[in-house]
């Protein structure tokens, strides 16, 4: 049943803050693959309709298994401008920045860190669509950015790395194209 959603229904329903924790503990799962010994992609949350957790953007900690908030309301609408003015990340409940450490990459595999990067994001985004249906919920994977303000609205440092993978997750709009 996985397929990508469209767009996404973006009234009031909110997912639950246990199916966010759900998707979110996915991402940290170990992967199989020889390069995947260290992780390099971080993951940000822009958080629109999620029960229990104040709409804004969130950096996420895996280790703990935390949220912590590093930005305030104007979440929506940037999510959806550094999206390409693609409307999905708006509506979603929560949409995704993934940034990788391309440096630590680079130091760690040589030029292959980039491609390595791509592939963990690749991975991670495999996983939430996969959750996210588990869940009842639909999922898009969003190659199409700006990268350059995404970075700045991040306030990344190029040793903190840069974005690589956007993703947003909600309750999909009808797919007439499907049929049970
Ligand atoms: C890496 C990646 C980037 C994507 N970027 C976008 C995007 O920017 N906008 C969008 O609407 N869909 C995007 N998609 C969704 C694709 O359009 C979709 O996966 C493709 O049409 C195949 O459909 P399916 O996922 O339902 O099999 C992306 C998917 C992937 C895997």
């Amino acid at each position: 049943m996985r397929r990508s959603a469209l767009d996404f229904l973006g009234g009031m329903q909110s997912m639950s803050l246990a199916q966010l924790s759900a998707i979110l503990a996915v991402t940290a799962q170990p992967f199989s693959a020889d390069f995947a010994g260290a992780r390099f992609i971080q993951l940000y949350l822009y958080a629109h309709r999620v029960d229990g957790l104040q709409p804004g953007v969130y950096r996420f900690w895996p280790e703990r298994a935390e949220l912590e908030q590093i930005g305030v309301k104007t979440q929506r609408v940037a999510a959806a401008g550094l999206s390409l003015g693609q409307e999905l990340a708006g509506n979603a409940c929560v949409a995704f920045s993934m940034t990788g450490d391309l440096e630590r990459a680079a130091r760690a595999h040589g030029d292959r860190g980039y491609r390595y990067v791509h592939f963990e994001a690749g991975a991670i985004g495999q996983c939430m669509y996969l959750a996210a249906e588990a869940l009842g919920l639909g999922a898009t994977g969003i190659g199409a950015f700006y990268d350059e303000k995404v970075n700045r609205y991040l306030n990344l440092t190029p040793e903190q790395g840069q974005v690589i993978y956007h993703f947003a997750i909600g309750y999909p709009v009808p797919d007439l194209r499907l049929r049970a």
